[in-house]
């Protein structure tokens, strides 16, 4: 799609991976609603974008539903129709299974999986209603492809944005309406992660259960820290891969090919799972067939 000109709307756009793709829209000319919970480096980013296109920056926690879509209702009135939605706002923290608590679910799967929600929920039906060509942006992770590597809640989480990004672009599409859905599964990128959900995991307040978890967190910070620095891609080159792939309507975005093996292995565990026939006979076989046809068409165009 056109990006020149276009609204687009980043969560967790203060630094890291949002912040690059901020940088990426606005190279190509697009209006940017910036928003995040840290104000700091949310004013910073605002400030340097400023030069380059326009910005308006507001302060949005995504789990905040009436907040969202107050924060939606303005960035439309001061930018115009949002048609580029980025739902980035995210944190990763490594639980051990002995350390599990519902504070720590509440808190991955709600910023992760259900920030993600309320900015479909919020910006959807806008788009629906305006009926002009968009494009939303889901971040997931390389943890959203393979569930070997990092803690559950994590993996969870971001397998479940994978599988709204595929299930809301098919149906879309299927619907014959001109917004495509995007899905980004970076391995590692450099970025402050480590450290800014190390604080958000610090201030939550609960059983000991958590106080261990928060524990065991902070210990391991330092050294994913300094993995994800070394590892990791920058945050522009991957803003940038997410912009052509904007523009390209892909439906994955990958920042490297270290997961090959892993996404090769669980891809063949799966198929070699599967009975070699059906093993009962359905009736209206052809139609199922027709449908699965149809999908498999879907995910090989994108
Ligand atoms: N860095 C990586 O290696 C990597 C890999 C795969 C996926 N990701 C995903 O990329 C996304 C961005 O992460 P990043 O690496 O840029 O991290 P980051 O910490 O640099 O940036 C995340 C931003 O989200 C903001 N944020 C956190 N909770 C929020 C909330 N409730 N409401 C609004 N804003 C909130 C933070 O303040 C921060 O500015 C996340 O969804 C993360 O899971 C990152």
């Amino acid at each position: 799609m056109e990006l020149s000109g276009a609204t687009s709307f980043i969560t967790g756009a203060a630094q890291g991976i949002g912040l690059g793709i901020a940088r990426a829209l606005a190279r190509q000319g697009a209006k940017l609603a910036l928003t995040d919970i840290d104000d700091t480096p949310l004013s910073e980013a605002a400030a340097e974008l400023a030069e380059l296109t326009e910005v308006a920056a507001f302060h949005l926690d995504v789990r905040d539903r009436a907040a969202y879509a107050r924060v939606a209702e303005e960035a439309e009135e001061r930018l115009g129709p949002v048609t580029v939605l980025c739902n980035n706002a995210g944190l990763a923290f490594p639980e051990q299974p002995q350390d599990m608590s519902y504070e720590l679910w509440d808190l991955a799967l709600d910023i992760n999986l259900g920030g993600v929600v309320n900015g479909v929920q919020s910006f959807l039906p806008r788009m629906l209603r305006h009926g002009r060509p968009a494009h939303i942006v889901n971040t997931a992770s390389a943890a959203g492809l393979i569930g070997a590597g990092v803690g559950p809640m994590y993996t969870s989480s971001k397998f479940a944005v994978v599988g709204l990004s595929e299930s809301l672009r098919h149906q879309l599409e299927a619907a014959g309406h001109p917004i495509r859905v995007t899905v980004l599964c970076p391995g590692a990128v450099a970025t402050n992660i480590a450290r800014s959900s190390q604080s958000l995991v610090a201030a939550q307040e609960g059983g000991p259960e958590l106080r261990r978890a928060q524990a065991g967190i902070e210990q391991l910070t330092p050294r994913i820290d300094a993995a994800v620095a070394h590892f990791g891609i920058p945050a522009d080159t991957f803003g940038e891969l997410v912009v052509e792939a904007v523009k390209a309507d892909r439906l994955y975005v990958l920042s490297d090919r270290a997961g090959i093996d892993l996404i090769t292995a669980r891809t063949q565990a799966i198929l070699s799972a599967m009975p070699e026939h059906h093993p009962v006979e359905v009736e209206g076989e052809g139609e199922g067939e027709a449908d699965l046809e149809e999908l498999r068409r879907a995910v090989r165009k994108s």
